[in-house]
């Protein structure tokens, strides 16, 4: 039997609702990977405009709340439940865009890539695994396997549409689809790190495939880079 024992890099990108964090949630306790969701990294800095007070379109106001994320990031940050809103949403797909704004959060990003956190309590990782929209062209160009979800707008509003319900946000499906398409148009159209597959990614369309059979196909792909 092989003994694992090289560091993997693992690249999940794709737009919103694609089912990116699903598949790399399972992949990182499959494999014993960090997990990290760059999008509430990116979510973090919105939010701390807008508790500010201050404006997600101003670069000035953007690129402090990115420098104040990256001095005090924590797990708590990232998984607060306030991240998860469409306020937020919004703003942070208009403060994500600047330039400076993204080489920090790049910087900070491939920090916990290269080095995830180590704790005396449980054993070291094998690796990390990242998710978002420009960790296998931008964050980590390098990772061992690349993985790049689509799936149509319609499906994935209707998937959004059903998890703002289940946690009782009352809105229509109408707005969710016209919010989502306004957050992919930003997101692929800004000039720098647009939403993009990297040339070596591997595409799953899950609005034909379903979740079990991308992590199925996802963990082949990994073991034959691990064998
Ligand atoms: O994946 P998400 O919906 O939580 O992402 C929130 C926003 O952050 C989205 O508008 C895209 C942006 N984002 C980004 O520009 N680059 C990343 N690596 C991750 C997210």
């Amino acid at each position: 039997m092989s003994v694992m024992t090289q560091f993997i890099s693992i690249a999940v990108d794709g737009p919103a609702a694609s089912g990116k964090g699903t598949l790399a949630r399972r992949l990182a306790e499959q494999f014993h990977l960090f997990y990290l969701d760059s999008g509430s990294v990116y979510r973090a800095v919105a939010k701390h405009i807008l508790d500010l007070g201050k404006n997600p379109d101003n670069p000035e106001d953007a690129v402090s709340a990115a420098l104040y994320v990256r001095d005090h990031l924590t797990t708590e940050m990232i998984d607060n439940p306030a991240l998860r809103n469409d306020i937020v949403a919004d703003a942070t797909s208009r403060s994500c865009r600047f330039p400076p704004v993204r080489d920090v959060i790049t910087e900070t990003l491939r920090f916990y890539a290269n080095h995830p956190p180590v704790s005396k309590h449980t054993k070291p990782f094998q690796g990390s695994i990242l998710d978002g929209r420009d960790i296998g062209t931008v964050v980590c160009p390098n990772a061992d396997v690349k993985l790049f979800l689509t799936a149509n707008a319609k499906v994935r509003a209707e998937r959004r549409f059903k998890e703002l319900n289940a946690k009782g946000i009352e809105t229509t499906y109408e707005t969710v689809l016209q919010d989502m398409q306004d957050r992919d148009a930003r997101d692929s159209g800004r000039e720098t790190a647009p939403l993009k597959a990297a040339a070596d990614a591997i595409h799953f369309d899950t609005s034909t495939m379903d979740v079990d059979t991308a992590f199925e196909k996802a963990v082949e792909v990994i073991r034959q880079k691990l064998a």
